[in-house]
């Protein structure tokens, strides 16, 4: 009997392929299923992007290159953090890793000791919680709801500060939430992170996905969270390249460099061809993607308002919506009593063939995430079939 290490006991089937599968296997069967489960946009990398990587490849541009990433790349990088964010790093403190899920890595996997805390303000992105148990550290977690618009308060964090708490994991935007923090919010957070001298890890990946608000990095509030926190960010949602695999950690010097020493061991650089498209990409930020989400978001908006799906909060940014289903709970819909976010999801998936997320997925089973990084005939079907579904009406 093979016994695994006792880091990688904690690994299960994720529960999203389980549901991808069932989603594949009713497509199969030649159904019509739409599918706002995913969490990447339905647009692709900027035309600069695909060019730069084609002449990657006819050039020979094939082999390692520094392990933390193309000089050119890192530089447009700190370009990006300064002009964008208003944050000053020299190329020396960017890690370019494969996609930001291994810059998150990179950065527990060089500061968390077994039994250390981390803040981890949830619902959140699953792989949060399974990298820190990867790494021995424990994750603390703070239950949010709606009732703060799904952000951390002032009082959440002093209440869940303990001896062992090291790392505080921020999310703005957040996936599955959208909550986007303003200025004023960090600014109330602050010094209660620099009382409890907490490191940061800032995952801003959603930070272009931003509606009628300014984004604003925790890193920019002081000079204490310049020099403790750690900006993850990639290429993904911004600009559509989930598969070309490349994200970056921006770090203090001491940090960074020993996460370009971990990833050095690890994985070494990012392809060298889609470290080419960034180095465009990042130059070619097409921000009618945004105002096109927003359209997508509006429309969702009006159709779950005609349901019993209770939507108080407005997200501010990502493309996720994320109603409350409490007023479902227990009812009665195609002859079966709704018991639970997975019954729900799984008999809307039957009768409307529409796929949308269990909030137990992120740890919130009141709640379900529905993205809307879709066309807007796709957007406006789903919403119908929605609406059905609650009119009793099978697809
Ligand atoms: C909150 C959050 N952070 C990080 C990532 C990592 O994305 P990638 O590894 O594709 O850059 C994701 C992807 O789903 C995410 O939702």
């Amino acid at each position: 009997m093979i016994s695994f290490s006792k880091r990688t006991n904690y690994l299960s089937d994720s529960p999203t392929l389980q549901l991808n599968d069932r989603i594949a296997s009713l497509k199969d069967q030649g159904r019509d299923i739409i599918n706002l489960t995913v969490g990447e946009p339905n647009f692709y990398e900027p035309e600069q992007a695909s060019e730069a990587a084609i002449e990657a490849i006819n050039t020979h541009f094939t082999h390692y290159t520094n392990s933390s990433g193309i000089l050119p790349l890192r530089q447009n990088i700190c370009e990006k953090l300064l002009i964008e964010n208003g944050l000053e790093y020299a190329p020396g403190q960017i890690t370019v890793s494969t996609g930001g899920k291994q810059a998150l890595y990179n950065t527990l996997a060089v500061l968390v000791n077994e039994g250390d805390e981390i803040i981890l303000p949830t619902p959140a992105w699953p792989s949060y919680e399974a990298q820190i148990r990867l790494v021995g550290g424990v994750p603390h977690f703070i239950q949010l709801d709606e009732t703060t618009k799904f952000k951390l308060t002032p009082k959440l964090l002093e209440a869940a500060i303990s001896k062992k708490s090291k790392i505080l994991m921020l999310n703005s935007p957040s996936n599955p939430t959208g909550a986007t923090y303003s200025k004023g919010e960090l600014e109330e957070l602050a010094p209660i992170i620099e009382k409890h001298e907490l490191i940061v890890i800032s995952d801003e990946i959603y930070e272009r996905l931003v509606y009628e608000m300014e984004f604003v990095s925790i890193a920019t509030l002081s000079e204490y969270l310049k020099e403790n926190t750690i900006v993850i960010n990639g290429f993904s949602k911004a600009f559509g390249m989930t598969g070309w695999r490349v994200g970056y950690s921006a770090a203090p010097k001491v940090i960074a460099k020993q996460i370009a020493a971990f990833q050095s061991q690890i994985t070494a650089s990012v392809s060298s061809v889609s470290q080419k498209a960034a180095e465009q990409a990042i130059l070619n930020f097409d921000s009618s993607h945004v105002d096109r989400l927003k359209f997508c978001q509006d429309s969702l908006i009006t159709d779950i308002r005609q349901t019993e799906l209770d939507l108080r909060i407005i997200p501010d940014g990502s493309f996720y919506l994320f109603p409350n289903i409490k007023p479902v709970l227990s009812k009665t819909y195609f002859g079966k009593i709704i018991n639970s976010d997975l019954d729900f999801c799984s008999l809307l998936l039957d009768k409307v063939g529409l796929a949308i997320t269990p909030g137990s997925f992120f740890n919130a089973p009141n709640n379900v995430r529905i993205s809307y990084a879709k066309s807007l005939e796709e957007i406006q079907e789903a919403g119908k079939r929605l609406r059905s579904f609650f009119s009793g009406a099978e697809a």
